[in-house]
């Protein structure tokens, strides 16, 4: 039977196409570029070497930031407050792929990496049974015999599976354009500061530079277009954000967050360019919409999509109904926001849009005011006028 193994190069999957191999199926990997960063010119070499009939690689990365992270971050969704979803946003899209890639090349059955106590399986399987639900999802890291990293080196060994000799960092993990995550090795212990060593992309702050630096954003209808006036694909600009961003030492995250399964895990990330974005938007967004508007966004649908994106519901008619009312805002996000980096610091400086409901004429404490401050007075009465009748009958 043929199968789809969504493939990363790594050996946990190497040893999956053979293990697969062995169990009747024929393997054909599936590689998805959504910005990892690494060269996938030889994967398919890997993959083939490890058993696989065909190797599939396609860059997915202008997909992956227009149709994946832009509605995220338009909902302005961060899972538990701090985590901008970068693991959890990939995994629709490669299960959509594998979809798309078992149709074409008639395959039954899909298979992914994700161990069985991890969020990643609900994801992958969620969405490849809300795509199509009579395809058999494989997750052989739930089956297999194998309980040690050693155990399935020996294995590669065996059966001549390359395996990188450089020695791995302890840790587990998942990259994207949109963020790093880090798990395992001495994260596990939730008292201790993270080693340096975990992070890729952004400096500890001892490192990075004295003097700060500003950037521009320019959005458009909802979306960011330019970088200090430079037109960039949405890609390009997040991923020159994470550089940036990165250099200044900004964008760490570290939460025990809870898991799909029940599980409390300490989490870290590294995710300069998302929330950078984040904090450009929202401060549009705060300067163009009434408040009601604002509001119901940041207490209404920010958790909860951050919730069903979290919880591999991307697929649901819910996600798609908060993209419509998210997407409705974005209409009036035009403008430019100004913000400087410095020592693992963000902050917004300045912003400015044709849609900006601030009216300097009437904020303001100079002379130039034209507000009636009489009017405060009338306002006073009336809004309060709950309280007073509470205050009278006050026990
Ligand atoms: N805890 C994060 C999430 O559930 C990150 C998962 C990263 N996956 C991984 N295989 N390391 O979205």
């Amino acid at each position: 039977m043929r199968l789809i193994l969504a493939y990363s190069g790594g050996l946990d999957t190497s040893v999956m196409v053979r293990w697969l191999s062995e169990r009747g199926y024929e393997v054909i990997t599936y590689t998805a570029d959504v910005g990892q960063g690494e060269e996938l010119d030889q994967i398919p070499q890997k993959a083939k070497a490890a058993g696989a009939k065909e190797a599939i690689v396609e860059d997915l990365k202008e997909e992956f930031a227009n149709d994946f992270c832009l509605p995220t971050l338009r909902a302005l969704a961060l899972y538990e407050g701090k985590y901008p979803l970068s693991a959890s946003l990939s995994r629709p899209l490669i299960a959509k792929r594998l979809v798309h890639y078992a149709k074409e090349l008639d395959a039954k059955a899909v298979a992914h990496g994700s161990t069985g106590k991890g969020n990643d399986q609900v994801r992958f399987e969620l969405s490849v049974w809300a795509l199509n639900p009579s395809l058999e999802v494989i997750a052989p890291f739930r089956e297999w015999e194998f309980r040690s990293r050693e155990e399935e080196v020996e294995y590669a060994m065996r059966f001549k599976i390359p395996v990188k000799a450089t020695k791995e960092k302890p840790y587990s993990i998942d990259k994207n354009l949109w963020g790093i995550s880090i798990e395992c090795g001495p994260i596990e212990d939730i008292s201790k500061e993270p080693p340096e060593d975990a992070f890729e992309i952004t400096k500890p702050i001892e490192k990075t530079p004295q003097e700060p630096t500003y950037i521009e954003l320019e959005f458009l209808e909802g979306k960011p277009i330019k970088l200090n006036s430079e037109a960039l694909s949405l890609s390009e600009l997040i991923s020159r954000l994470n550089s940036i961003a990165g250099e200044h030492g900004f964008g760490r995250i570290d939460i025990i967050e809870s898991r799909l399964v029940g599980i409390k895990s300490r989490e870290v990330y590294e995710a300069p360019g998302a929330l950078v974005l984040y904090e450009a938007y929202r401060d549009l967004l705060s300067t163009v919409l009434d408040r009601y508007s604002f509001h119901y966004l940041l207490s209404h649908i920010s958790h909860e999509y951050a919730k069903i994106v979290y919880e591999g519901l991307w697929f649901s008619p819910l996600r798609e109904a908060l993209d419509a009312f998210c997407n409705s805002l974005a209409k009036r996000v035009t403008g430019k926001v100004r913000l400087k980096l410095q020592k693992g610091s963000l902050r917004v400086v300045g912003r400015e849009s044709p849609y900006s409901l601030y009216s300097e004429e009437l904020a303001t404490y100079s002379p130039m005011d034209s507000f009636d401050h009489k009017d405060g007075g009338a306002f006073c009465r009336v809004f309060g006028l709950p309280m007073k009748l509470l205050g009278k009958t006050r026990c």
